[in-house]
């Protein structure tokens, strides 16, 4: 057609992005509730979403009134000062070691567009959070996938695969999706014999879900290990997901690498605010906690009794193994069921387990619907 002779075919143009970039697989998030809705034909408030690890008691009483009072200041821009003092007094290290992101998932990528480049390479295991692989294709680097080990770290394998272009190791601790977790002495001992030269991301957004007595002193070990860098987001505990809001914690020469590459009003000023009063909320915080304890005892109990075997988590989530039929994976069609009785939870067939289902510490009453949905279908 003379009309689009001069305009270069929207294929055409799109394979000028380079190649690397064309291959990532687009992450998929958790299903929104309105979507279901929508799809299903379901009244949204019958909906339970146990899909994205969020708190199920949402937002924290204190960050929503800060948010409140914050609104008229909308006209301005963000000015992070406020909530990097704050952590910078509650982690016991300098502002300069801190670095803001719009959530975690944005300092990860940091620590990937200021160390990756093409012709280098990232470790990270198997079955690990998603991002990992998004922040290293994104870069155009390799990515070295460790085989997982028990669906946990095999931190042995993982350093035995860090190569000389090697420049990132990615670990989470706890994983998602899989709940695991590494002990401080594993922690420790891989972080002395990593080579120095290696930038090791540790990724803590359930830190707070672990017991404190299994907690890493992750903060202190900055000091010992240059190359370290810890990430912490307000997603989880704090109840701030869809604000997007987490940080780096690192040595401050490696911070101003990451804020060269970070955009400088990258965490907006609700965030900033929600994120300073979210850190007082010692109640909510604990009760967070607790709710999380006896909720995961809920699903434990239930997936006994219902004869499901799960992945031992130490997160805000548990991983079931749906059982095959006639050696056929069965986890996506129970997953579509779950959501057509209202229930959202989360397959795992992209993470190459495509016999799992990721499951959500909720509310009682959530756990007690998932529970009772999930019993439906099985038994057909
Ligand atoms: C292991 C892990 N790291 C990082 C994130 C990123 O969270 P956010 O960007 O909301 O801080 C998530 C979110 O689910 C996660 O599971």
């Amino acid at each position: 057609m003379a009309a689009t002779k001069h305009m270069p075919d929207i294929m055409d143009l799109c394979e000028l992005s380079p190649a690397y970039v064309r291959a990532i697989a687009p992450y998929q998030p958790g299903k929104p509730i309105s979507e279901v809705a929508r799809e299903l034909g379901l009244d949204e408030r019958a909906i339970v979403k146990l899909a994205s690890n969020e708190n199920p008691r949402g937002i924290s009483p204190k960050a929503l009134l800060a948010i409140k009072a914050a609104l008229p200041e909308l006209g301005r821009y963000p000015d992070g000062f406020d909530l990097t003092q704050a952590l910078s007094k509650k982690l016991g290290v300098p502002a300069q070691s801190i670095v803001l992101g719009n959530g975690s998932n944005d300092v990860l990528e940091l620590a990937g567009m200021a160390f990756l480049t093409p012709g280098c390479s990232a470790v990270y295991s198997q079955h690990a959070f998603a991002v990992y692989p998004l922040a290293t294709q994104a870069r155009g680097a390799e990515s070295i996938v460790v085989a997982a080990k028990n669906f946990g770290h095999d931190l042995e394998a993982m350093l035995a695969a860090i190569r000389p272009d090697t420049r990132v190791v990615f670990i989470a601790n706890p994983n998602n999706p899989t709940g695991t977790m590494l002990t401080a002495a594993e922690l420790e001992s891989f972080l002395g014999r990593a080579p120095k030269n290696v930038v090791i991301v540790l990724d803590e957004a359930y830190n707070e879900y672990l017991d404190p007595g299994l907690r890493c002193p992750s903060i202190a070990w900055i000091a010992k290990f240059p190359n370290l860098i810890v990430t912490r987001t307000f997603s989880k505990v704090y109840g701030l997901a869809g604000l997007r809001v987490g940080y780096a914690v690192c040595r401050p020469e490696v911070a101003d690498l990451l804020n060269r590459v970070r955009q400088p009003f990258n965490v907006n000023n609700l965030a900033i605010v929600g994120a300073v009063a979210a850190l007082t909320d010692h109640d909510f915080l604990r009760e967070s906690f607790e709710l999380n304890v006896a909720g995961m005892q809920q699903l434990q109990d239930g997936c006994k009794h219902l004869g499901i075997a799960w992945i031992p988590s130490y997160a805000n989530f548990i991983t079931v193994e749906i059982p095959r039929l006639n050696n056929q994976s069965q986890a996506g069609a129970v997953f579509q069921k779950l959501l057509r009785l209202g229930v959202i939870v989360r397959p795992l067939a992209g993470y190459a387990m495509p016999d799992h289902l990721r499951v959500t510490v909720g509310l009682p009453s959530e756990n007690a619907r998932f529970l009772e949905a999930l019993e439906a279908v099985l038994k057909g």
